[in-house]
């Protein structure tokens, strides 16, 4: 059944966090299609609300924080309003741009939780979590890095790994790390309160897999089959931090919730807001119906490395509530990349929004256009900024602008701009007519089935068409001897470029706004989209505008130029020493007892990558010391090796052994190490000074 039949709909799209401007990835992934799919709804007359708003909770946004030295207050504050610019500029047409850091959205997390919790639905654990003892803090999500158990690769956070999307929990990380300290944490008790996924999963079994199947896009279904299959586990929904919703109990005090817990009620909070703002009932858009035909159709646009918050863990948390209906599809893009590598914030590879607005100013289209021919709807996909060239003068310029044109530019000059019949269509007038109707069904058939790309790709062969029609027709050439001909051909092209117009609505808002205004035709909704007569006979024309510039080779040679910078930067940072630390006293130096030993056993401490026991010769006795050399030197080639060792470090207790004084290494900007050591055979127990 189309999803068409269905009337009301509640759409969303991820909510960013608030801790950093967008670039084109966040467009494309959850953005464009979102927009796209509510502008079409709205032109077909449905009753839609689209919401959105910032993430303003978690440890991305405290972490920023840290790192510039400000508030986590300053943070959101300043990202949000750069965020709601961007949204605005690009057309993306929210019915509200909400904040998860307003009260409004604390009291319905903190309900939903009081809910759950009074039903008895959290399993309530103390377990042993990770902990920073330098920085006093548990380390929860992000702020703890370490290897992927699934995927082995590095960098996965404490709450999932972006690389293959699994979900985690940071004891699950192979070699974890602090990220605050960059040390190895430790294991301290602390109580939570678990949502039990484990229990859930015969229900999400049948929800998902039996009655998603035909429904999920493929990617999405994967990943959601391969996590059931890998089996669910209890996941907690609590966390010790000092940023976030608080979690409404005596007992929980100082306590937050987990952040995907609270953030996708932030999709409800800001439909609430938005019916107290606008006198609509916001359980309409929610809750389910006594007459479930009347209950709204949910859909959640997304990037992939949100796949399992929305498909797996918002619905079984509407589930354990039971007053709320589940999403009815997941419509997730995959990656997108930029030049042959991978978006990246941290090393500024990327095309930001912000910064495209001022350098491209009145461009949104264009990249709008660009992005969605390249959505990485089944897999990851490319954007170079030649092929953003390409297509905006290949296609937007030479297909779409020149076919309206040439029809505004020859109905003005012929005709003053007066749509007029002429004589009577020919066939081949009919027939272009005929191919014209085809068009809204072939769109709505990609749209509906969350195929952007060939959508848009339809709407463009309307402009091939039109182009064609007076490639053929030559109106130009026979202006002289069949001044009625020519009115016709006008007539028929005219019609073609209002429909374009009001396809344009869906996918260039823009544009639509320009080409409807050049048509003097009002806005209307999809029912009128392939009629042969939008425009009637008499009807008189408004003023040509411009519809698209070339891209130029200067400005894509500048915007490579930019992105090697980045790059060259990142280099320099990468190899650049560390500042000096700060002054220390003669006496300070002098407290150090260096001396020179030779290393005369050494063996792999057990169960970890880095470390070595070592046993050496310091001249004043035989001591062990356990060093993190094990990536660098192997056993069997260090024994009999003259080292610098800190004589007088306090012992250490590493893995069970303990460490009695330090091998000295110089470690180089890549974090390569080597020993500090004397070039001819010195005596042990002989002192470095
Ligand atoms: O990945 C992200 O950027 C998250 N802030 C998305 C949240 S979506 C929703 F659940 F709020
Ligand atoms: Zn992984």
């Amino acid at each position: 059944m189309s999803i068409l039949s269905k009337n009301r709909f509640t759409i969303t799209s991820a909510l960013p966090y608030s801790n950093g401007p967008l670039h084109i990835g966040h467009l494309a992934g959850a953005y464009i299609p979102g927009d796209i799919f509510v502008r079409f709804l709205r032109l077909k007359n449905k009753d839609v609300v689209y919401v959105c708003g910032s993430d303003e909770h978690g440890a991305a946004i405290t972490i920023k924080a840290k790192k510039e030295g400000v508030t986590p207050k300053e943070i959101i504050d300043k990202y949000n309003a750069l965020i709601k610019e961007s949204f605005e500029e690009f057309g993306i047409q929210f019915d509200i741009y909400h904040r998860t850091s307003e009260q409004i959205h604390h009291e319905l997390s903190q309900e939903f939780f009081t809910n759950l919790y009074e039903k008895g639905e959290f399993v309530e654990k103390f377990s042993e979590q990770y902990y920073d003892e330098e920085f006093n803090q548990f380390l929860a999500d992000r702020y703890i890095v370490g290897t992927c158990p699934h995927c082995h690769s590095e960098g996965a956070y404490g709450d999932q790994c972006e690389k293959c999307g699994t979900s985690l929990n940071p004891t699950d990380l192979i070699n974890p790390k602090s990220t605050l300290s960059g040390k190895t944490p430790v294991l301290k008790e602390t109580k939570h309160w678990y949502l039990p996924l484990d229990k859930y999963q015969p229900w999400l079994e049948n929800w998902l897999i039996e009655g998603k199947k035909d429904v999920l896009k493929s990617n999405v279904f994967g990943q959601c089959q391969s996590w059931l299959k890998f089996g669910l586990q209890p996941r907690s929904m609590t966390r010790d931090l000092d940023w976030g919703v608080d979690v409404p109990l005596e007992e929980a005090i100082g306590k937050k919730l987990y952040v995907w817990l609270d953030a996708p009620i932030g999709y409800i909070s800001a439909t609430k807001q938005w019916a107290l703002d606008n006198r609509k009932n916001w359980e309409d858009y929610w809750k389910t119906q006594q007459n479930p035909e009347e209950d709204s159709t949910l859909i959640h646009f997304i990037g992939k490395d949100n796949i399992v918050f929305h498909c797996i863990i918002f619905p079984a948390i509407l589930h354990a509530h039971g007053d709320y209906i589940l999403p009815q599809n997941v419509p997730a893009n995959e990656f997108l990349n930029l030049e042959g590598d991978k978006l990246s914030t941290s090393r500024n590879h990327a095309v930001w929004l912000h910064e495209y607005l001022q350098e491209f100013p009145g461009k949104q289209d264009e990249l709008r256009y660009v992005l969605t021919s390249i959505l990485p709807e089944t897999s990851d996909s490319e954007f170079t900024w030649k092929d953003f060239q390409a297509r905006v003068n290949n296609e937007l310029v030479a297909i779409l602008g020149n076919f309206v044109n040439r029809v505004m530019v020859l109905s003005h000059k012929y005709f003053n701009g007066l749509v007029s019949i002429g004589s009577v269509l020919t066939d081949h007038d009919q027939t272009i007519l005929a191919e014209l109707e085809k068009f809204p069904k072939e769109i709505e058939k990609s749209l509906t089935q969350y195929r952007f790309r060939e959508a848009l790709s339809h709407f463009m062969n309307i402009g091939r068409l039109g182009n064609k029609y007076l490639a053929d027709e030559e109106p130009w050439k026979i202006y002289k001897e069949d001044e009625e001909r020519v009115k016709t051909v006008l007539y028929v092209a005219a019609q073609i470029v209002a429909n374009l117009s009001l396809i344009a609505q869906a996918f260039l808002p823009k544009t639509a706004d320009k080409l409807l205004s050049m048509l003097n035709l009002q806005a209307q909704d999809w029912n009128k989209v392939g009629s042969d007569s939008l425009l009637e006979n008499g009807h008189k024309l408004g003023e040509s505008q411009l519809l698209f510039e070339k891209i130029t080779d200067e400005q894509v040679a500048f915007q490579l130029q930019k992105l090697a910078d980045a790059k060259a930067l990142n280099v320099l940072e990468a190899t650049t020493v560390e500042p000096a630390k700060p002054n220390i006293s003669y006496d300070d130096f002098l407290k150090m007892d260096i001396r020179i030993g030779t290393i005369i056993e050494a063996e792999k401490v057990a169960k970890t990558k880095k470390l070595l026991k070592l046993k050496v010769d310091t001249g004043i006795d035989q001591r062990t010391i356990v060093s993190g050399i094990a990536e660098f030197f192997s056993p069997e080639d260090i024994v009999g090796k003259q080292v610098s060792i800190l004589v007088n470090l306090e012992p250490r207790n590493i893995k069970g052994i303990t460490s009695q004084g330090m091998i000295l290494m110089a470690e180089d900007t890549d974090g390569r190490l080597d020993f500090v050591n004397p070039k001819t055979s010195i005596k042990e127990g002989s002192s470095v000074r």
